[in-house]
Parts: C-alpha cells; sequence; structure tokens
C-alpha cells in the first residue's frame, strides 16, 4: 500500500484526477469506479477541468458505481445514479451508454446485486476504483464486520453512517434510507487500482487505522493492505493520527 500526505483536498483531488486522465490516455475505454460523498467531489472537479481543458479525451470512457441507495423513488436526486449523473457524466460529458450502477428500486434486490456483479465482469472489470471512507472505517457501504470475501448485496447502514449522510437529506436522518446495495469487499478488491481519498480530521482515526492497525473485518478498508496496488491518499488532518 502506498500512503501520499497532500496539503490538502484539493491537492489530492489534483493528483488522483491526473492519475485518471493518464488512465484514459492508456486506456481510453477505462473503467472507472466512482464514490459519492463529500470527499471524492475535488477530484471530479480536477477532472471536468483537465476535460474542459482538451488535456484528455473521454469519448469512449466509462464509468460505474460503487454503491446505491435501496428504496428511493425513481429519479431521487439523492440516488447515488443521479448523483453520478450530476458529477461526473454530465460535467465530463460522457454519454449514457458510458455508465453502469445497481439498481436500487428493482423487486427483486438480490437479483439486482448479481446482474451488477455480472455486469462488473462483463465490462471487463474495474480498472481504477475511487473509494471514500467512512468515519467508522466502511468503503462503499461495507460497514464494519462486513465479510471479506462479501459480493455485491444488500446491507443495512449503522446509525452512524445514517447521521454522516443526513447532511444529504435535509439533515433529516428519517429520510435516510436504511438499506444499500454495495459492491462486496471481495469485488472491490477486484479493481486493478483503488484509490482511497481521506481528508479532515474526522477521518483521522479511520485512516490510522486503516494503514497501520490489523486487517480486520472490523475496518473493511484495512483490507486495502492486501491489495497489490492501493494507493491512500490523505491531506495533513486526515494523517494526523498516523505513527
Ligand atoms: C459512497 C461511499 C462511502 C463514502 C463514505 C465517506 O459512495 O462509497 O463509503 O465514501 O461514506 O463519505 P464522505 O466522503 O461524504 O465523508
Amino acid at each position: 500500500m502506498e500512503v501520499v500526505i497532500v496539503p490538502d483536498a484539493k491537492a489530492g483531488g489534483e493528483l488522483i484526477a491526473e492519475s485518471i486522465a493518464a488512465l484514459w490516455r492508456r486506456k481510453p475505454d477505462a473503467l472507472l469506479g466512482v464514490a459519492t460523498g463529500s470527499t471524492p467531489l475535488p477530484i471530479y472537479d480536477a477532472l471536468t477541468a483537465k476535460v474542459a481543458a482538451g488535456a484528455v479525451d473521454v469519448s469512449r470512457a466509462r464509468v460505474c458505481q460503487l454503491d446505491e441507495y435501496v428504496g428511493l423513488p425513481s429519479g431521487h436526486p439523492e440516488s447515488y445514479r443521479a448523483t453520478v449523473i450530476r458529477q461526473v457524466v454530465e460535467p465530463l460529458g460522457l454519454g449514457p451508454d458510458s455508465f453502469i450502477g445497481p439498481d436500487g428500486s428493482a423487486a427483486d434486490v438480490q437479483a439486482a446485486c448479481d446482474a451488477y456483479d455480472r455486469a462488473l465482469v462483463a465490462a471487463g472489470g474495474v480498472d481504477l476504483q475511487i473509494l471514500g471512507i467512512g468515519t467508522d472505517g466502511h468503503i462503499g457501504f461495507n460497514e464494519p464486520c462486513s465479510s471479506l470475501a462479501s459480493r455485491t448485496r444488500i446491507k443495512t447502514l449503522t446509525e452512524q453512517t445514517r447521521v454522516d449522510n443526513a447532511r444529504f437529506f435535509e439533515d433529516d436522518i428519517e429520510q435516510v434510507p436504511h438499506h444499500v446495495i454495495t459492491q462486496g469487499i471481495g469485488t472491490i478488491l477486484e479493481a486493478r487500482h483503488l484509490v482511497l481519498l481521506a481528508t479532515g480530521e474526522g477521518k483521522a482515526e479511520a485512516v490510522a487505522q486503516t494503514v497501520e492497525g490489523p486487517v480486520a473485518s472490523v475496518v473493511p478498508a484495512s483490507t486495502l493492505q492486501l491489495h497489490p496496488h492501493a494507493t491512500v491518499v490523505v491531506d495533513e488532518a486526515a494523517a494526523s493520527k498516523l505513527k
């Protein structure tokens, strides 16, 4: 695992956007796995600026979702599908066929999860997966004690994660769904390159356990230690509890 400490979130976003741009220059149809939440926004901003400046051609680029809420009405602005379209697909000018994600409104959720795992394989696998990290060490929505071999499946959010995400739902925890579909830890570990960005002091403890603690299902992000090509980019605040 490579750990890169940057001065701030903007510098982290710029660094990761450059490695994504380099990937798309090398492999124009590379599949980029995108996370949602606040942390990756500087990555998407920096990437959008590169595309606007003509520094990278994204005409064949593809993106895929990491996770999705279950049970939000179709078209809800906080569904991760809508979020990824708004924050990544539209700003980069990607076509509708460039984007895959799980169906959070399917009647048979497990069938939708299985279909998504098959779609990822059919797409040739994820070339670079962007990850954020929860304050409890989750990646995707693999909450503490998730199976290290897990595949895409339905999960129940912890109270802490629902509290953390209430800011996207008018600060009303009642509106935050209880269930999500998430790529499993086993699924995530199949991406060719994992890039986790963590910023802010609130992530410092989770980062320290991820990087310096034992590999353990109580800290799902610690499984990045098992991956042959994992990069953890942290700002100084998020790095503050590293030894
Ligand atoms: C969401 C996801 C989550 C977030 C994590 C941190 O797609 O994968 O694991 O990355 O909850 O969220 P923020 O960045 O909002 O602190």
